[in-house]
């Protein structure tokens, strides 16, 4: 029961040490000294302006340099009210320092939930664990069941969902004209339908050496959306070295996921990215993933025909979502292969 806690039940408990579930093998953790960076920087994409003719275009080429050299990049002059974000993050803040009797009540491992509180270990099934505790809200319980949302964070929640889909629309338009198709192309098939917020709430570590706190991994959907708040943590694999992503104010990080690598063919890479462990805290952040339509199991992706040619032929065969996402969610614990591998 103490696990209800979560992470930050452990480090309130005071303890100096983090329990062995907590400590990663030597090969997943961040080497040392952490990620020296050559002297490239992330790319940074400013949307203002991008009705007008002749910036849009600057923008898309952006858009399509960014996907395809790093499967990421951060947006700003996005549109959404500083306000938006930080309340957003306020919101997280607040329900995870709630009393822990409150969030016992949306306490649970059951991913058929739509709304869950967890920390991410299970004492009896996980091979190891990393520093943080997680609220993951369906975008169905968004628009179909808003009061099963934490009262604390519900307002902020709504508002912030409101705005992040919005920017999910324009930037999958942008993709779209990137990779040379019409602007609704990405948006018809339904990319952005469905998806998951998820609130990382990220304690001080005592010995953020030995753990981290999202192991490598690259996001399962189509596109992921983020906002931080100041602390850092994030970090992006390109062209084999980490890179810090450092929060820079009102800026959201975009991740290409594996699904927009399949329906592309290649043309835009999934990122593989992580969050180390840090002595300071909290970090937060919310990842919205825009995975497709999650609730049609019958739903399948293959790479889009016009960026296929007899040259250029697929490389991936017919993806069933619901099979794909299930196979994430179990790859994570107990799998080495990453679930593209499946493919
Ligand atoms: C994630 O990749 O799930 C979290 C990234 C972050 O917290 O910045
Ligand atoms: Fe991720």
């Amino acid at each position: 029961d103490d696990t209800k806690a979560g992470v930050k039940g452990l480090v309130d408990a005071g303890i100096v040490s983090i329990p062995k579930i907590f400590v990663l093998p030597p090969e997943e953790l961040a080497e040392e000294p952490n990620s020296c960076q050559k002297n490239i920087e992330a790319p940074i994409i400013d949307l203002n302006n991008i009705e007008e003719g002749s910036r849009r275009k600057e923008i898309v080429d952006d858009v399509r340099i960014a996907s395809e050299k790093w499967g990421f990049f951060l947006v700003i002059n996005h549109g959404i009210p500083l306000s938006v974000l930080d309340e957003m993050i306020d919101g997280v803040r607040m329900f995870n320092e709630q009393d822990v009797e409150v969030k016992k009540e949306v306490y649970s491992r059951d991913t058929r939930k739509k709304v869950r509180f967890n920390t991410n270990y299970d004492l009896y099934k996980s091979r190891a664990a990393d520093w943080r505790d997680t609220l993951t809200i369906s975008l169905l319980a968004v628009d179909l069941d808003p009061e099963l949302l934490p009262v604390v964070c519900r307002k902020s929640t709504l508002e912030y969902v409101k705005h992040i889909r919005k920017l999910g629309d324009t930037l999958f338009e942008l993709l779209s004209e990137a990779l040379g198709l019409q602007a609704d192309y990405l948006g018809s098939m339904e990319c952005a339908k469905e998806g998951t917020l998820v609130c990382h709430y990220y304690p001080a570590c005592p010995q953020p050496k030995l753990t981290l706190g999202v192991s490598r991994h690259a996001d399962p959907g189509f596109l992921t959306l983020l906002i931080q708040n100041e602390i850092s943590g994030l970090q992006v694999l390109h062209e084999d070295q980490w890179f810090d992503v450092h929060p820079i104010q009102g800026g959201l990080v975009v991740n290409i996921g594996d699904l927009l690598q399949i329906v592309s063919n290649e043309r835009f890479k999934s990122v593989e990215h992580r969050v180390i462990a840090n002595h300071v805290g909290p970090r937060i952040s919310a990842p919205c993933f825009f995975a497709g339509p999650l609730s049609m199991p019958e739903k399948t992706y293959s790479p889009i025909q016009e960026l296929t040619s007899e040259a250029n032929p697929p490389r991936y065969k017919e993806i069933p979502l619901r099979e794909y996402v299930a196979r994430f969610y179990s790859s994570s614990l107990d799998d080495e292969k990453s679930p593209l591998d499946y493919y």
